[in-house]
């Protein structure tokens, strides 16, 4: 039995995942993959909590699953796995459901969002999606969830959730600790929202270099900045902010005195930073390339996570269920 402590986190299937999600998030995950027990689920019950193509969703978990390995997720040093083949999960949502009440599940800021979007089919399941989200933390007793920000109000939520039933059946969920990633929130390449697939202002981790630097070229920079020769202020450029995620500490010194003395022009500050991205990228693509030449080693990865964390989860659950004096 490992001594070490446990950490869950959770990924929607939506397609590739971009570098929003891989420095808020999943770069977080590989680092932590030897300190603590991981368990890293890729979560298709949420995805169907808003309107979707049942035909697409199995290609978008398995482009999941290939992205997160590529991305590091080592199935011999983490638990990887779908969450609906953990079916434990949504039996103690429904346990916790019962302890939830209604009011707090509509003042959450994603179902507000993703209701405004949904209009037509605002489901039971979107209002309830924090719910699934808190049982899949607490049903592996995690001590701790590492998210980019915007995951910071779900995560209040697991712990209220967690007290909640703590106080009415007896102490026996951990409150989880929330671990935010060094990019806690990177904004999409138009510089005015959070980058999301949803908004399609990403830049994916998989993508071809060429497709990457065809998005690039175009993005949003400090918009004061209207000719080559005006100086700009790298605080108001987004592109300044992503090369702090790749680029050394000289060559940020390096490109803010170039941009405020306007001796480097937007184009080229880009370059360099696209030039920094690759050397991330580039050995995530090709593990993916190679990933996708063994379907067989990924299926075999997420049946034994998926078995691994059964184990887990049902020995939770069966607990859960006695305290709440189901026979
Ligand atoms: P999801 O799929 O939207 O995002 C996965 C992870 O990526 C982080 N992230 C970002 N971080 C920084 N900047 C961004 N622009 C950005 N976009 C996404 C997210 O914070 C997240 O950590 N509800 C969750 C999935 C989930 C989950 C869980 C997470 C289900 N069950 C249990 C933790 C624990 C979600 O939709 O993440």
């Amino acid at each position: 039995m490992s001594t070490r402590k446990r950490i869950l986190s959770g990924i929607q299937p939506s397609g590739t995942i971009h570098i929003g999600n891989y420095f808020g998030a999943v770069e977080n995950w590989v680092r932590l993959m030897d300190t603590y027990d991981c368990f890293f689920t890729i979560v298709d019950l949420h995805a169907i909590t808003v309107t979707y193509d049942p035909a697409l969703l199995p290609q978008r978990v398995w482009d999941a699953a290939l992205d997160n390995m590529a991305a590091g997720l080592d199935p011999a040093r983490c638990t990887i796995f779908i969450q609906s083949h953990v079916p434990e999960h949504t039996e103690l949502c429904w346990l916790l459901n019962c302890v939830t009440p209604l009011g707090e599940l509509g003042r959450m800021t994603q179902f507000k969002e993703k209701s405004e979007r949904e209009r037509e089919n605002v489901t039971a399941g979107l209002l309830n999606y924090p719910i699934l989200q808190a049982a899949d933390i607490l049903i592996y007793k995690a001590d701790a969830v590492p998210v980019g920000e915007d995951q910071a109000q779900h995560l209040e939520f697991s712990r209220e959730v967690a007290r909640r039933f703590n106080n009415r059946f007896g102490d026996y969920f951990p409150e989880p600790a929330t671990l935010i990633g060094r990019g806690a929130r990177i904004m999409g390449l138009d510089g005015d929202t959070k980058m999301s697939k949803s908004m399609d202002n990403f830049i994916g981790v998989t993508e071809a270099p060429e497709a990457i630097w065809e998005k690039l070229r175009p993005a949003k920079t400090d918009e004061a900045r209207k000719r080559r020769t005006d100086p700009g202020e790298p605080d108001r450029c987004n592109i300044f902010s992503y090369h702090k995620l790749v680029t050394p500490d000289d060559g940020i010194r390096d490109i803010a005195a170039g941009c405020r003395g306007a001796t480097i022009g937007c184009i080229d500050c880009k370059k360099i930073f696209h030039a920094n991205l690759m050397r991330v990228l580039d050995p995530i693509r090709e593990r993916r390339q190679d990933l996708a030449a063994h379907p067989e080693l990924v299926r075999e990865a997420l049946d034994e996570g998926a078995r691994r964390a059964r184990k887990v989860a049902r020995e939770t659950l069966d607990g859960a269920k006695k305290l709440m004096g189901l026979l």
